[in-house]
């Protein structure tokens, strides 16, 4: 960091600084990678540059959870430079990149080649390791070689990665645990689904809604319940991916009484869409979990609203256009492009009075840092952060337009939406990366992994003889 007196890089005026507390005007300086000061015109240190941003509130850069960018295997569905561009156009500066590809995130060969292709990011990353049961034993080894965490495929999906057993689930919290780190899981129960699929199948159903009969909520009832005790027994971390459902909510509420240190993610998809959308758009909608029907989208505003569920991921899950609109839904692939519309379509919600800009920073990047170890050098504009930043223009309306996306999965359900709000602007650790909504193609590779400024404490041992006897096991 520069003394004040020196000169630095660039100061910020004019804009609304928000933050999950306040929006306050004032100025930001920054200097290389971080923001130095914050505060009244008058209490800025000389600058390089001053770049005006009158009219524009500057949010905390959106911290996405959950992303595929699919690079090594797909690259004909999304490469890291499209994906994280779509990421930097989506005022999106972190993400956390999915293992669902292939080779699977759970070697350190694969890991390897993962480093090697996010190498051509733009925005930040942090990268989930697989948790299954060929991986158990490599844990510890891929953390030391750059994962952040690590993800569990309890419901099958693309890639179709087998579910783990519940005795590698249990084997792998009791090893994480210790070390502070988190494990995404995927909360969906592959047998039942399997077996609801052929029978569908087999009674000739194909139309949109037999996915939804496929994976009814018990599905993530079940698994949530299941993954909160394995977590609540060895006392390790859990976040839940893509919560869909109503009915899963009071695990959620429960665990969290019980101190479990879950963290929980729900997607726009859940909030907006429901099965009036899946009938209107079919195999483009197809996602795991499903979008349900509308009496699950209410209630789960409300868990956003009372801290229930944590925060907004978007599942990015970029697949061709040929890919998605095969005539039998069982051939479409499940997933959609997310992370270049969550914020327009979020602010969009802020607009209609249905959150507060306030709210939409701690469910878009504060909750995102905490959980992940970030908190403090991510998700906050303040002195001694990286500076990144999302500069929104809350008054700039559009329609989503999918030919326009940045990703390469140019179809989106969210195609010809109005939007009202979207981010104009988006730097990442000092650099722009995105002006004038044109992604900066010389930023390309900026992107730098997260795990050298991860900290996650060790979590306080709630049940002690329970991890010695894990111990004991593997001496
Ligand atoms: O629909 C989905 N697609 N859900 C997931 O969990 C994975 C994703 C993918 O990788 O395509
Ligand atoms: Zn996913």
């Amino acid at each position: 960091m520069t003394p004040l007196h020196h000169k630095v890089d660039l100061v910020i005026s004019g804009a609304q600084i928000v933050s999950h507390e306040r929006i306050v005007s004032a100025c930001v300086a920054i200097h290389g990678e971080r923001i130095v000061a914050v505060g009244e015109p008058a209490a800025m240190p000389p600058s390089a540059h001053v770049f005006d941003a009158s009219g524009l509130h500057l949010l905390p850069g959106a911290i996405d959870s959950h992303v595929h960018f699919r690079d090594p295997g797909y690259p004909h569905k999304e490469t890291w430079s499209t994906g994280s561009g779509a990421a930097a156009m989506g005022g999106v500066t972190t993400v956390f990149d999915m293992p669902n590809t292939n080779p699977p995130t759970g070697t350190l060969d694969a890991l390897a080649l993962k480093l090697k292709a996010a190498e051509h990011s733009y925005v930040d990353f942090g990268i989930h390791g697989l948790l299954g049961d060929d991986t158990i034993d490599h844990l510890e080894a891929l953390l030391d070689a750059g994962v952040s965490s690590f993800k569990a495929f309890v419901g099958n999906t693309f890639g179709n990665l087998p579910a783990p057993s519940d005795g590698a689930l249990l084997e792998g919290f009791e090893k994480l645990a210790p070390l502070g780190i988190r494990t995404v899981v995927h909360a969906e129960n592959s047998s039942i689904m399997a077996r609801r699929q052929a029978q569908l199948i087999a009674a000739g159903r194909s139309d949109a809604l037999a996915h939804l009969a496929a994976r009814p909520a018990v599905c993530e009832i079940e698994a949530i319940s299941r993954v909160s005790i394995l977590a609540q027994w060895t006392g390790a971390r859990l976040h839940i991916a893509h919560h869909s459902a109503a009915d899963s909510l009071y695990l959620i509420e429960d665990a969290k009484a019980r101190g479990v240190d879950i963290t929980v993610e729900t997607c726009p998809q859940y909030l907006l869409l429901n099965t009036d959308s899946m009938l209107k758009l079919g195999g483009v909608l197809r996602v795991n979990p499903p979008v349900r029907e509308s009496r699950h989208n209410e209630p789960l505003w409300q868990a956003l609203k009372s801290g229930v569920i944590d925060m907004i991921a978007t599942d990015h899950a970029p697949h061709s256009i040929e890919e998605k609109t095969r005539p039998n839904i069982w051939e479409c692939d499940c997933g959609f492009p997310g992370v270049e519309t969550q914020m327009p379509i979020m602010l969009t919600e802020v607009n209609k009075g249905r959150a507060s800009l306030t709210d939409y920073v701690l469910w878009s990047s504060v909750n995102p840092a905490k959980a992940w170890g970030l908190y403090g050098i991510k998700g906050l504009i303040a002195t001694g952060a990286h500076a990144d930043i999302a500069f929104v223009d809350l008054k700039k309306t559009g329609l989503i337009n999918q030919s326009l996306f940045q990703t390469k999965a140019k179809i989106s359900p969210w195609h010809g939406r109005a939007v009202h709000g979207m981010p104009v602007h988006t730097m990442v650790r000092g650099r722009f990366v995105v002006q004038n909504g044109r992604l900066l193609e010389e930023t390309l590779g900026w992107g730098q992994n997260i795990k050298d400024v991860q900290t996650m404490p060790q979590p306080h041992p709630q049940n002690t003889e329970h991890y010695s006897s894990a111990m004991v096991k593997t001496q």
